[in-house]
């Protein structure tokens, strides 16, 4: 885009004037993907940045509802269950996404679910909705976990990031690791038996691998959270099989999911 352009949607954007944007972009797995960032578990949130100056009030932004601004690392720690966590964190502010939201949008699902299918950021519906994955990768999505004989609510859906990065960019890393610390509790309070991670962007900044999905999908990995190693399948992103509606694409993720379900239905160990 040539910069008068870029400008002027800047300056709608600025002015909270929605719908002038870019289709959603999924991450394609042959986009070149940074090397992995810091495996620590422990991630202090980012200082709460500068207000952006506004020429004129936001039409369409709502404001937090909680604007508590940056959640103590402790208070997340100590939240004690996922509404808890979800009353906490629900006005951070600790990277530049959150004054920019219309919606915070947590997650949801089956607080015990065993499968947790985590996907990279919202887009424009789940902004506008609250709700992860409700626009059309949300469809394939609850199709696909259809086709395992499950619904969504038996599930649990989350993203890395919790806040819509402007025109569906992938988020930074350093966006990413400001909310990392919310869905790794997110995952301590759900203890799913399997995470099943959508595209690229989740299997970087959770798991730290930074190679392409075509690469890895299918391929079994760990991520150890609140003291548990929690197996990790990662597959493509719903929008990049939107794309790419092919028959190979298609039987990847289908393979990559039943080996998941596969995994999520074995008895618990004792
Ligand atoms: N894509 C994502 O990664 N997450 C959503 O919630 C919606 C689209």
């Amino acid at each position: 885009m040539d910069s008068p352009l870029r400008a002027w949607r800047d300056t709608l954007e600025d002015l909270g004037v929605m719908g002038l944007v870019r289709e959603p972009r999924a991450p394609a797995p042959e986009d070149p993907v940074p090397q992995p960032s810091s495996p620590s578990p422990v991630r202090p949130p980012l200082a709460r940045p500068a207000p952006r100056p506004v020429a004129a009030a936001p039409a369409a932004y709502v404001p937090p509802s909680d604007p508590i601004g940056c959640p103590a690392p402790a208070a997340v720690a100590g939240a004690a269950s996922l509404s808890d966590l979800h009353r906490i964190i629900q006005g951070c502010l600790a990277c530049p996404l959150g004054p920019g939201r219309m919606k915070f949008v947590f997650g949801e699902g089956d607080p015990g679910a065993r499968i947790l299918f985590v996907g990279e950021g919202p887009g424009r519906d789940e902004d506008v909705q609250g709700r992860p994955f409700v626009g059309k990768a949300g469809a394939l999505l609850d199709r696909m976990i259809g086709a395992l004989g499950m619904t969504r609510e038996e599930t649990y859906v989350a993203n890395i990031v919790k806040c819509r990065p402007p025109d569906n960019r992938t988020p930074a890393p350093d966006e990413a690791r400001a909310c990392l610390g919310y869905l790794r509790r997110q995952i301590e309070l759900i203890q799913p038996a399997v995470i099943v991670t959508l595209g690229a962007t989740p299997l970087r900044e959770l798991v730290g691998i930074g190679e392409g999905i075509t690469r890895m999908r299918g391929q079994w990995q760990r991520v150890k959270v609140g003291g548990r190693e929690i197996p990790v399948m990662p597959t493509y992103h719903p929008a990049y099989v939107l794309r790419q509606y092919t028959p190979d694409v298609r039987r990847a993720v289908w393979e990559d999911l039943q080996a998941a379900k596969a995994w999520a239905d074995r008895p618990a160990e004792a």
